[in-house]
C-alpha cells in the first residue's frame, strides 16, 4: 500500500484531539439531552439506504454518545488513518495481507459488474465466474434429483464438514435464509468431538447423503478426521468403493490434497489464496448454502454484498455505513474503555449471526502488534458476542442496563417477518421489544422517577429508600440499530459485507493486519505434540505440573 507508515494510533494527532476531548467532556455527553437538544438528530445520525432489491436499510446510530463535535473529530481520524486509500488498495488487489503477502478480495467473488479486478495483473474475474457457473450447475443437478447417490436414490441431505470459516458462514446464512429453503435438509459437522459427527450420522441415510468437505487448505485436522470418518461410515454401509464418487464433493483451494483424499477433482469446487477463510462463504466455500436455498438466491446474496462494497466504495466517510459503524467501535473501544461488542438481532433466523461475527471481528482484529510487528499501546479488536432477542432480555441484559461495564449494542431487526403467525402479533410484540430495549438503554431512569413508581405502588419510608437504589437505571448506554425490510438473501448479503468493511476499517485505524490469524497456531502445534503422548501408558512429565496433572487423570480415567 502506497504512503508512509502510520504513526501508532495513539501518537495520531487526530487521535490526540479525540482524547483530548473525551478527557474535557465526556462526562457530559448524555445522548438524552442530545435528543432534547436536537429535535433533527436522529435525521441527523441516521442513514437511510436505498437498496435496489428487497427494501431500504436503515442506520440509525443517533443513540450514541456522539455530539457534532466527537463525530467531526472521529471522521478527522478516519482520513488521517487514510481510510479512503487503504479500502482502495483491497479492492484494487494490492497484497494488503502483509504477513501471508495475498492480495484481499472477497470483494471479486461478488463483483457483479463487468469490471476486471487484477490481482498481480491478471483479471481473476473469468476464473470466479467459471467457478460460479461450476456451483450453478451442481446445485441445479442436486436439487433437482439428476445427481443421485451410488444406488440412484434423490440426495435429500447435505452434510458440510468444515470449521471456522468453512461452516461459521455456510451455517449461519443456511439457518438465516430458511424461509427460501428448496427442500434439502442441511447438516452441519465441525467439532472434532465425535459426538457432532455421531448425531448427524443417526439422522441420515447413506443413500441419500451428500457430504461436502469445505477446507481450504485441506489439512484441518479436525475436518480431515471428521471427512475420513464419514468416508469410513459411507463404505462401511455402502460396501463400494465407487460410492465416494457420487456422495463426496470437496470445496477447497488445494487440489493436491482434495485427490489424495480420495475425491475426484471433478468434483472439487476451487478458490484461491486471497479469499481469506473467514470471508469464504461468498466462494465455492458457499455451496452448502447454494444446495439449500437455491443458486439464484445465492446469486442474490452475492447482489446483497456487492451493493453493499459499492456503497462502502463510493459514499464520503461521514455517509458510509460501515466506516460508522467502525469509528463509533473505536470511540467506545479506546476512549470509553469498552471491551466487548454486543451484536443482538431481534429475529429467530439470525441466531448464528453473533457466533458467525464473533470469527469475523475476532480472528481478523484480535492482534497485538502493528503492521510494522510494534505491539500496540491501546486496545485493538473487542469481545464478540450476543444471542437474538428476546431470549437475551431474560439473560444478560441486565448486565447491559444495570452492570458496571459500558457494552455498545447493535440492534438488527426486520420490518417484516417471515412467519406472521397469530396475525402478526409475535412480530408486532417483537419490535416493541427491540425498540423498548434501545430507548431503555438509552433513556434509564433515575431516582426520582423510580420513587415516583414506588410511591404509586404504596411503599414509602425505609422500604421505599431501602428498594430505591436497585430500581434506578444510569442509562445512556449507547446503541445502534439496523433496519432492514425482511431478512432475504438480498438483504442478508448486505448486511454482512456492512460488518465485514466495519472490520476491514477499524484495522486500518488500529494499523494492524485484519487477514492473517498467527494466534491460532500455537494451540495447533501443541495438541499435535500432545496428541501421541496421549497413546502411550507411561506417565508424562514432560510439561508443565498442570498440562502433565490434566494428561496423566485423563490417561488414568478413560477406561
Ligand atoms: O481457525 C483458523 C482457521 O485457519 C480459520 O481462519 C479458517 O476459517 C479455519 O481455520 C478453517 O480452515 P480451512 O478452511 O483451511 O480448513
Amino acid at each position: 500500500m502506497a504512503g508512509t507508515p502510520l504513526p501508532p494510533l495513539n501518537e495520531e494527532p487526530a487521535f490526540k484531539k479525540l482524547q483530548d476531548y473525551y478527557d474535557a467532556n465526556h462526562n457530559k455527553i448524555v445522548i438524552k439531552d442530545l435528543f432534547v437538544n436536537d429535535p433533527k438528530r436522529f435525521s441527523k445520525f441516521s442513514l437511510r439506504l436505498r437498496t435496489p432489491n428487497d427494501g431500504e436499510i436503515l442506520l440509525d446510530y443517533s443513540k450514541n454518545r456522539v455530539n457534532d463535535d466527537v463525530w467531526n473529530l472521529l471522521i478527522d481520524l478516519a482520513k488521517s488513518r487514510r481510510v479512503e486509500p487503504a479500502r482502495d488498495a483491497m479492492f484494487s488487489g494490492q497484497h494488503i495481507n502483509i504477513t501471508e503477502n495475498r492480495a484481499v478480495l472477497h470483494t471479486a467473488l461478488r463483483n457483479r459488474s463487468a469490471d476486471a479486478v487484477l490481482v498481480d495483473n491478471k483479471d481473476v474475474m473469468p476464473d470466479v465466474r467459471a467457478e460460479l457457473q461450476h456451483m450453478k450447475e451442481f446445485t441445479n443437478k442436486v436439487i433437482s434429483g439428476v445427481w443421485r447417490g451410488s444406488t440412484g436414490k434423490q440426495i435429500t441431505d447435505v452434510v458440510n464438514i468444515g470449521i471456522g470459516g468453512s461452516d461459521l458462514g455456510p451455517l449461519m446464512v443456511t439457518e438465516a435464509l430458511k424461509p427460501y429453503g428448496k427442500g434439502l435438509y442441511s447438516h452441519f459437522v465441525s467439532n472434532i468431538d465425535g459426538t457432532h459427527m455421531a448425531e448427524v450420522l443417526k439422522k441420515v441415510n447413506y443413500e441419500t447423503t451428500l457430504f461436502i468437505i469445505a477446507s481450504k487448505t485441506f489439512t484441518t485436522q479436525e475436518t480431515i478426521t471428521n471427512a475420513t470418518s464419514a468416508k469410513t461410515w459411507l463404505l462401511e454401509h455402502a460396501k463400494d468403493a465407487d460410492a465416494v464418487a457420487k456422495h463426496f464433493v470437496a470445496l477447497s483451494t488445494n487440489k493436491e490434497k482434495v485427490t489424495a483424499f480420495g475425491i475426484d477433482s471433478a468434483n472439487m469446487f476451487g478458490f484461491w489464496d486471497w479469499v481469506g477463510g473467514r470471508y469464504s462463504l461468498w466462494s465455492a466455500i458457499g455451496l452448502s448454502i447454494c444446495l439449500s436455498i437455491g443458486f439464484e438466491n445465492f446469486e442474490q446474496l452475492l447482489d446483497g454484498a456487492h451493493y453493499m462494497d459499492n456503497h462502502f466504495k463510493t459514499s464520503p466517510l461521514d455517509k458510509n455505513a460501515p466506516v460508522i459503524l467502525a469509528l463509533l467501535g473505536v470511540w467506545y473501544s479506546n476512549f470509553y474503555n469498552a471491551e466487548t461488542h454486543a451484536l443482538l438481532p431481534y429475529d429467530q433466523y439470525l441466531h448464528r449471526f453473533a457466533a458467525y461475527f464473533q470469527q469475523g471481528d475476532m480472528e481478523s482484529n484480535g492482534k497485538f502488534v502493528s503492521k510494522s510487528g510494534k505491539p500496540v499501546k491501546y486496545s485493538t479488536g473487542p469481545i464478540v458476542w450476543g444471542e437474538p432477542g428476546t431470549n437475551g432480555q431474560h439473560a444478560f441484559y441486565q448486565l447491559i442496563h444495570q452492570g458496571t461495564r459500558l457494552i455498545p449494542c447493535d440492534f438488527i431487526a426486520p420490518a417484516q417477518t417471515h412467519n406472521p403467525i397469530a396475525g402478526g402479533k409475535h412480530h408486532k410484540i417483537l419490535l416493541s421489544n427491540f425498540l423498548a430495549q434501545t430507548e431503555a438503554l438509552m433513556a434509564g431512569k433515575t431516582s426520582d422517577e423510580a420513587k415516583q413508581e414506588l410511591t404509586k405502588a404504596g411503599l414509602c419510608g425505609n422500604e421505599l429508600e431501602n428498594l430505591l437504589p436497585h430500581k434506578v437505571f444510569a442509562g445512556n448506554r449507547p446503541t445502534n440499530s439496523i433496519v432492514v425490510k425482511k431478512v432475504s438473501p438480498f438483504t442478508l448479503g448486505a448486511l454482512i459485507a456492512l460488518y465485514e468493511h466495519k472490520i476491514f476499517v477499524q484495522g486500518i485505524i488500529w494499523d494492524i493486519n485484519s487477514f492473517d490469524q498467527w494466534g491460532v497456531e500455537l494451540g495447533k502445534q501443541l495438541a499435535k505434540a500432545i496428541e501421541p503422548e496421549l497413546d502411550t501408558c507411561v506417565e508424562v512429565s514432560s510439561h508443565d505440573s498442570s498440562t502433565n496433572g490434566l494428561i496423566n487423570f485423563l490417561k488414568a480415567n478413560w477406561k
